[in-house]
């Protein structure tokens, strides 16, 4: 199967790439950046095959060209911009324009290109204010986006379902708060994990503090990959909407406790006056339901928080042995 990833150089994308390879798909990566030299060295053993295509989704015609010749059978669009709520009216006009325009510039592109399914990566930013009032969201959960990212990402949704009320088989992955391999810092994304942030001040041997335990359906992102990737595999006819989280809480607390238990040498505190971690608001959100995800996904999540934490620190150590993690500047 032939699967166009867009946003396949990013954090997310990045994983929902080595997941499809990891299954042998023929995978074509299209970002506006290239890819890390790095991961595409690591994936080359891999079983499937990797093209990569540098293209901004701003560029509607050059992207109905490229869905136009390299024919996929199924898209999963991961290409945005997600500021940090502090640089949102400076990134104002890039959320409308690739977030939104972006999406509605791919669907263009899959109607064109004749293709089977299409899945929009959204987030649980959507719900917004509801995720502090409801204790749990389900896709039925009317959304009440906050952020200038989130209106975005819910209007990108809003009129996927456009496309697909006028025949085109897509579905949003409303996509929780992920953390794992591959994250790294880019302009483009303002808000790092609090996973990431910790990972880099253990490297650097500075001690960790926290403003809260931070308690959250956390989603290891090798999960996230394999949930979407079942979205985009699903036989049946799949909901509109599909929340794509843990089903399951742990705090950013117990994730420094287990660095610990693992034995990276790390000192963390909870420390609400001076902390060094942001959670990217004073809040834990409620967790999302899975109850539409489990049916499709099956056996889900894989990793515990556990082995998520071991998996993670054997692929950092990988990681840190072949170099930092990079994006070789275009046209190299
Ligand atoms: N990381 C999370 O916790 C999280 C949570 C919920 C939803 N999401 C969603 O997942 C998707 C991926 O996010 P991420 O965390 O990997 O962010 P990221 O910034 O790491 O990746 C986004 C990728 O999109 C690319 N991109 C940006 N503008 C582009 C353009 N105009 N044309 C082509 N490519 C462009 C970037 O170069 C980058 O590689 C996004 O849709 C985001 O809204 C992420």
């Amino acid at each position: 199967m032939t699967v166009l990833v867009t946003g396949g150089s990013g954090f997310v994308g990045l994983n929902l790439v080595e997941a499809l390879l990891k299954r042998g798909e023929s995978v074509v990566s299209c970002d506006s950046q290239p890819l890390p030299a790095n991961a595409v060295a690591r994936w080359a053993g891999l079983p499937g095959s990797l093209h990569s295509e540098l293209l901004d989704v701003r560029e509607g015609t050059a992207l109905t060209q490229l869905v136009r010749e390299i024919r996929p059978d199924r898209i999963i669009h991961a290409a945005a911009v997600s500021p940090a709520e502090k640089d949102e009216l400076v990134m104002a006009q890039a959320c409308v324009s690739v977030n939104i325009a972006g999406t509605v510039n791919l669907l263009d592109a899959a109607v064109a290109g004749h293709v089977g399914r299409v899945v929009i990566v959204s987030s649980a930013a959507v719900y917004g204010a509801a995720g502090f009032l409801q204790p749990e969201l389900q896709e039925t959960t009317p959304p009440q986006p906050a952020s200038v990212y989130a209106a975005s990402k819910f209007a990108a949704e809003r009129i996927a379902l456009r496309y697909r009320k006028a025949g085109l088989d897509v579905t949003a992955a409303r996509l929780g708060s992920v953390f794992g391999p591959w994250e790294q810092a880019a302009p483009t994304r303002g808000t790092p994990s609090p996973m990431w942030q910790i990972m880099q001040l253990a490297r650097s041997g500075a001690p960790v503090r926290l403003p809260r335990p931070g308690c959250r359906d956390w989603l290891y992102v090798r999960d996230a990959a394999d949930a979407m990737a079942a979205v985009l595999y699903h036989s049946e006819r799949l909901p509109e909407v599909v929340n794509i989280a843990a089903g399951a809480q742990f705090s950013v607390a117990d994730f420094c406790g287990q660095l610990a238990v693992e034995g990276l040498d790390l000192t963390w505190t909870i420390d609400p006056v001076a902390p060094n971690v942001d959670f990217h608001g004073s809040a834990d959100r409620a967790p999302l339901s899975i109850g539409h995800l489990t049916p499709i996904a099956g056996d889900f999540p894989r990793h515990d928080l556990r082995s998520a934490v071991r998996d993670y620190l054997v692929w950092a150590a990988d990681e840190s042995a072949s170099g930092p993690l990079e994006h070789p500047r275009r046209g190299s």
